[in-house]
């Protein structure tokens, strides 16, 4: 692990994540809602989010729409979302002419995963959830569910999933 990656880890107190790679919450609104089964979820939050040295984020869903945004890195992030079978690949990063956006944002309901374009280096990203971030509303995907699903990812699921 490079010494900046590291003191991003260090300053921002940086965590584990259960999905892979590190984060930290910097925001949860005081104000709260019902969502549509009744339970109370603060209105947004918002995380500092870092891949470094090959880690990647497995494949996961989240019953909020989540905005992810590129604060720094060495290369750009791709998030690569199953919508139906169709597989996207979003590019975070500040190349726009290639492609990449500063901002992308990842549909409620969807399973996504996301890596790092070089696998040496590091992204720092935040990712902004409305209605906030509970990990009730946080499934990990099992490998043999999302195959059966989508056998023609079986390369990216086989390597993406963590079970
Ligand atoms: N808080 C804890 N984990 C997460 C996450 O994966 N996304 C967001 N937006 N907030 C979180």
């Amino acid at each position: 692990m490079n010494t900046k990656t590291q003191n991003y880890i260090n300053k921002l107190k940086l965590i584990d994540h259960p999905e892979g790679g590190f984060y930290r919450e910097v925001y949860r609104s005081e104000m709260v809602l019902k969502n549509v089964n009744g339970q109370e979820r603060n209105i947004s939050t918002s995380i500092y989010y870092l891949l470094s040295d090959g880690a990647f984020s497995a494949f996961h869903r989240i019953k909020s729409d989540e905005s992810w945004h590129y604060y720094d890195g060495e290369g750009f992030l791709e998030i690569l979302v199953l919508d139906d079978g169709k597989l996207e690949i979003l590019r975070l990063g500040l190349d726009i002419s290639t492609g990449e956006r500063p901002q992308q944002m990842v549909p409620a309901g969807k399973w996504f995963a996301a890596r790092l374009n070089n696998p040496d280096g590091f992204v720092l990203a935040g990712c902004t959830v409305a209605p906030g971030f509970d990990f009730q509303d946080f499934e990990m995907a099992r490998k043999q569910d999302l195959l059966r699903a989508y056998p023609e990812h079986k390369e990216l699921i086989a390597t993406y999933c963590l079970d």
